[in-house]
């Protein structure tokens, strides 16, 4: 998006005056791992991000109805997908009560008309209602009856077309929170040159679309990760150890369409490490190439761990790449993607980079230049 026109969109999303004692419908991104009944360190990024629009809304005597999904349950209720526990993580990071209802969007009313300004309720796992993830009209409706305002602040979500992002802004005035102002703007800056593009974790189809789209424009795209696998299938032919999971048909065709036409800015593992029959990580020989290019770089986007990181032989390699972004201080870095967050807050790299996105997919989605339905409806 040309830098002009995000400027002026950013303009007419942000909500100016937000009436005291509103009724605020906040819609944010909850859905951050859980462990034993509580959120997961590793939710930890996320939830963060939200903290500021909650405190800023309460500063002015919103009443905050605090909307959001978890998992996938499909339409059903699944006890483990309760927003319980993160309802109570949130009240203990701004040291204020969230009244969490677990109730019907009726049930829900009843305790919002008797909340007092400045005061906070959450609901249930919106996906454990059908009609969240059809993007269905009545449900939103229905929904919106709780609020007088609308505000989204859940930019990771805004890739999806569902009736707590998309059709809800029918019944209500929406605005854009402040988190996803801050995602936009740093998402839509202009790379400088050189300009590197590292790619890892799993999901080569997500991967395809933004190489497709930044292939022309970077400089170099180092991948790594079990995308590699797939990249390296394309490219090679065959591979030294068992990887049917990733070498599926259609992604490496995929791969190989892209190869060929960026083939000379792609990066690949000339070397990996296989523990017991899998390939855990890159190997320290594309390491040490890939910190070379970074260390050049004016402009880093990251997505996606090098191995599997998890794995006493699987983390090396994001380390190096990590390490190497943080080295490199002339450079503009732009990282996304729950797991490729968590390893960087486990190795204490967080402060080295400029902009730490809440957004997986939609990180993705956003640069790869695909619909934000999320970002539409408020445009
Ligand atoms: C995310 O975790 O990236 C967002 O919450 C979107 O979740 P989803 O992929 O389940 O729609």
């Amino acid at each position: 998006m040309a830098k002009m026109k995000t400027q002026k969109l950013i303009k007419s999303w942000v909500a100016k005056d937000i009436p005291k004692d509103s009724r605020v419908l906040l819609r944010i991104d909850a859905n951050v791992p859980l462990a034993n009944g509580r959120v997961s360190m590793n939710g930890r990024h996320r939830l963060r991000s939200v903290l500021p629009e909650i405190e800023r809304l309460k500063a002015r005597g919103a009443r905050i109805v605090i909307i959001a999904h978890l998992g996938e349950p499909n339409g059903k209720v699944v006890k483990d997908l309760s927003l319980a526990p993160v309802a109570r993580a949130l009240a203990h990071a701004i040291k204020h009560p969230i009244r969490f209802v677990a109730g019907s969007i009726d049930d829900a009313a009843k305790v919002i008309d008797r909340m007092a300004p400045g005061s906070i309720v959450m609901l249930e796992n919106l996906r454990f209602t059908k009609g969240e993830e059809k993007n269905d009209a009545k449900f939103a409706k229905h929904l919106a009856t709780l609020g007088d305002v609308y505000v989204n602040n859940a930019f990771s979500v805004c890739h999806r077309k569902h009736a707590s992002i998309a059709a809800i802004t029918k019944f209500l005035p929406s605005f854009a929170g402040e988190l996803i102002v801050k995602e936009v703007r740093a998402l839509s800056a202009i790379p400088k040159h050189p300009f590197v593009l590292i790619l890892g974790g799993m999901k080569i189809s997500t991967k395809i679309p933004l190489i497709k789209k930044l292939g022309a424009h970077a400089d170099a795209i180092l991948v790594g990760g079990a995308s590699s696998l797939t990249m390296l299938k394309a490219s090679i032919g065959s591979l030294p150890v068992p990887a049917k999971e990733f070498t599926k048909a259609k992604d490496v065709a995929d791969a190989k369409a892209v190869a060929k036409k960026f083939g000379e800015v792609i990066h690949l593992p000339c070397d990996v490490v296989v523990s017991k029959g899998i390939v855990t990580d890159i190997g320290p020989v594309t390491s040490d190439a890939f910190a070379q290019h970074i260390a050049h770089a004016k402009y880093i986007v990251w997505n996606g761990p090098m191995g599997i990181t998890t794995h006493r032989d699987g983390f090396k390699g994001t380390l190096a790449v990590a390490r190497a972004i943080a080295k490199n201080k002339n450079a503009t870095s732009i990282i996304g993607g729950g797991e490729t967050v968590e390893c960087i807050e486990e190795f204490d790299l967080t402060d080295f980079f400029s902009h730490i996105s809440t957004g997986g997919g939609a990180m993705l989605a956003f640069l790869g230049g695909d619909k934000m339905p999320g970002l539409e409806v408020l445009t």
